[in-house]
């Protein structure tokens, strides 16, 4: 359990650097101020993990997630790899977001039940409103794709989608 809090705050605030990364190469006012809304939350959740380690005795630690570091230089590549003021690129921002959200409700996901197993309510309890949150702006980025983002790349055409 403490091996996973190290390493999703290490995740997490790796993340309050690289969401303003991300926010910048976004175009739709919508995914912006998504991701901007989103590295607030990600601040408090960092706050909230420190709580966390503070319940279990601990000094916050933070331990290289291999997994985020993948996950968030693939989104990097996306915007390299995509023009600028496209809706192709915000595409693609919202694929590389989402799989940054869905590693963390697997792991926020898998915390919250063992922090439950092990009787530690606050913790669960804290680790649960997390949890809530990256499954609140998981579903927040497929209504933002959803809403016209995803038409819009689609008639900008390209080679991504000529690759499918
Ligand atoms: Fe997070
Ligand atoms: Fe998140």
């Amino acid at each position: 359990m403490l091996d996973s809090l190290k390493d999703m705050y290490w995740a997490e605030k790796h993340l309050t650097k690289a969401l303003p990364k991300l926010e910048k190469a976004a175009t739709s006012e919508e995914l912006k101020q998504a991701l901007q809304d989103h590295l607030t939350v990600t601040e408090e959740q960092v706050a909230r993990l420190e709580q966390v380690f503070e319940l279990m005795g601990k000094k916050p630690q933070a331990k290289k997630c291999e997994a985020m570091e993948g996950l968030s230089k693939e989104a990097e590549t996306t915007i390299e790899e995509t023009e600028a003021g496209t809706s192709t690129r915000d595409v693609a921002l919202i694929i590389a977001c989402q799989k940054v959200e869905h590693y963390e409700i697997a792991s926020y996901g898998g915390l919250t039940q063992l922090a439950n197993t092990m009787g530690l309510t606050e913790i669960a309890e804290l680790l649960g409103q997390t949890l809530q949150e990256e499954k609140e702006t998981d579903e927040q980025l497929t209504s933002i794709a959803e809403n016209d983002i995803n038409f819009q790349a689609e008639q900008e055409g390209g080679e991504e989608e000529t690759e499918e």
